[in-house]
């Protein structure tokens, strides 16, 4: 990570004033000291502000249970920001792990690990993340199941995207009710390819990322431990389920 990045995560300076320290010569990588704020610096360098040696913050990991109508961005817009819902000391250091739309409810993530999130957003991760989907119109027979469940298998493709969507998996659980599990989150995913099945997005709700499901009331928020965290970037294979 950048040199003066390192230095907010492991003070409780502000980026400007890391740059200052840097600047003043303050900062030394390795014994040498380092007057570059943009340099990349890696965790297992040893970097000292006046002969101190300093040990960034551990890495957090995040559950939030989203409500309709808040927005999955750091600051408030037309909605208001997820972020209003937490209590935690530099929130501006979290990031969202996978938005959803406003009125999209469930499951959220948020860290300040640009890696694990990467493992979790990454499509060739295979990271699932599944959805309950309440439809408007009913599927009410097996052999339109059938269908519907060839065609989420094969991909679909949506307008403006140059591949088919990754395999998904079809869940009844109801005449209007159903999960889909993805592997990626392209723009409004679920709504466009139930669009492109003939049917409409009623409800949607997030309830699983990896093998990590939401336990927690709408609008709470907790702290994963390290073994949920690993638990939600699970890759959880769709095409290991497809083929069982
Ligand atoms: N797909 C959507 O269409 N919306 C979401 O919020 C998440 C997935």
């Amino acid at each position: 990570m950048r040199l003066d990045r390192f230095i907010c995560k492991s003070t409780e300076l502000s980026r400007a004033q890391a740059a200052v320290i840097i600047h003043a010569g303050r900062v030394a990588v390795n014994g040498e000291p380092l007057c570059d704020e943009r340099a990349q610096v890696h965790e297992s360098n040893r970097i000292t502000l006046d002969d101190q040696v300093l040990q960034p913050r551990p890495f957090r990991y995040i559950m939030l249970h989203k409500p309709a109508g808040m927005i999955c961005s750091n600051v408030d817009e037309y909605y208001a920001s997820v972020f209003r819902l937490l209590s935690v000391e530099h929130p501006d250091e979290l990031h969202i792990v996978g938005r959803l739309d406003v009125d999209t409810t469930g499951l959220v993530l948020l860290t300040d690990d640009g890696r694990w999130s990467f493992a979790i957003t990454n499509p060739k991760s295979d990271c699932s993340k599944v959805y309950r989907v309440t439809l408007r119109d009913p599927i009410s027979t097996a052999s339109q199941t059938e269908v519907l469940q060839q065609r989420l298998i094969q991909g679909i493709k949506l307008q403006g995207e140059a591949l088919p969507t990754r395999p998904a998996l079809l869940t009844v659980l109801s005449e209007y009710q159903v999960l889909l599990t993805l592997s990626e989150g392209k723009f409004h995913q679920v709504k466009r390819m139930v669009a492109a099945l003939g049917n409409r997005v009623r409800q949607l709700h997030r309830v699983q990322i990896g093998r990590l499901k939401l336990d927690i009331a709408e609008g709470e928020w907790r702290h994963l431990s390290e073994e949920e965290a690993l638990r939600s970037a699970d890759t959880n294979r769709i095409e290991a389920v497809r083929t069982l």
